[in-house]
């Protein structure tokens, strides 16, 4: 495959990677666009339950309302994740024995600053790795870190995560941080293919940081996602508002409704936007038309719940090995930390 890759030392003209930055580029211009294409084929334009993938949800303004989400009192998984990072990054750090971290769906630089600044306090801090599918904010969070940590690497990867996971540079000891509970996204037979996938790049002695949210009492799981202030139905909602703009469709998103229950079976949340009215809508570039029955479903995220034996378990089967498991004071998130057997 072409790849472009920059070395920060001026090699490629006309860009401006920070020295000790590194960027290889693996998403295509245009690959967004053809897979979206492909997944409303298949997900709207079936006979068959409607569904989605949740990362069509975060354009600019989907990713400025999730941040709005991660705020919300009753969206406790960012603040119970960064609790037991400030509690335990030393542990980790330790424990690991990384001198590389890299992060995927590197997120917020926050969380990443405390995993960095604990390895650097431990000495072995060499590298760093985000990896992201969207090349701008990569570029941005890079940059960003390149000037805060001017002693160490920074190497970005642009890539997604179903196709670029052994694109991830083989090189030190490295700490895989996937953070946030984004892993509840994958249903169980994706998941196991995304760590099987995630962990035959590692060798012995590399380690899996993982956050996933737990199973816990119905109320508090269905507030989480159905929130007072309706900012998750609105950033639910965002995804029309991407499919009127990337195929030229004509959604009216006040015509659905946000519903985000909790499936006792499967464990997980499911975001659902329901349609209000029976409606046709207009799927302009593709030249379909797709019809919604009153009370119809477009299903467009899972977010998988999880217990300790569950996590430990799938990881096993991926051979990884847990060697540590911490919560936060009231036991509504965990962190994981596995070891490559
Ligand atoms: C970013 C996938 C972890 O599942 O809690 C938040 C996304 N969806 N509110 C989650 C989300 C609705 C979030 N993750």
């Amino acid at each position: 495959m072409r790849m472009r890759t920059e070395q920060g030392e001026g090699q490629v003209p006309g860009t401006d990677a920070a020295p000790g930055v590194r960027v290889d580029v693996y998403v295509k211009p245009g690959d967004a666009q053809r897979a979206l294409r492909e997944e409303v084929l298949q997900g709207l334009c079936q006979p068959a339950p409607k569904e989605l993938s949740p990362k069509w949800l975060y354009d600019e303004r989907g990713s400025q309302l999730f941040d709005d989400i991660t705020r919300l009192p009753e969206y406790y998984p960012t603040r119970r994740e960064r609790e037991i990072l400030h509690a335990h990054a030393d542990d980790i750090a330790r424990l690991s024995g990384a001198d590389t971290l890299v992060e995927l769906g590197s997120g917020t630089s926050e969380k990443t600053r405390l995993l960095l600044d604990a390895m650097d306090a431990a000495g072995q801090l060499k590298r760093f790795v985000p990896f992201d599918v969207s090349e701008a904010f990569l570029r941005k969070a890079a940059d960003g870190l390149a000037h805060e940590y001017p002693r160490i690497a920074v190497h970005a990867v642009v890539g997604d995560f179903e196709h670029h996971l052994g694109r991830i540079p083989r090189v030190g000891r490295r700490l895989i941080a996937f953070l946030g509970g984004t892993i509840g996204n994958l249903k169980p037979a994706q998941r196991a293919l995304f760590l099987r996938e995630l962990s035959s790049g590692l060798r012995p002695g590399d380690g899996l940081l993982l956050g996933t949210d737990l199973i816990k009492d119905r109320e508090r799981l269905f507030a989480a996602y159905n929130d007072s202030a309706g900012v998750t139905a609105d950033f639910n909602r965002n995804v029309l508002r991407v499919l009127n703009r990337e195929l030229n469709a004509d959604f009216d998103p006040e015509a659905f409704e946000h519903l985000a229950p909790f499936d006792e079976t499967h464990a997980w949340i499911e975001m659902r936007l329901i349609s209000r009215k029976a409606q046709s809508v207009w799927l302009g570039d593709l030249e379909r038309r797709v019809d919604f029955a009153q009370g119809e479903c477009l299903r467009t995220e899972v977010s998988c719940k999880f217990c300790r034996e569950q996590v430990q378990t799938e990881l096993r089967d991926a051979g990884l090995d847990l060697s540590a498991w911490w919560t936060d004071s009231d036991g509504d998130f965990a962190l994981s930390l596995a070891m490559k057997r």
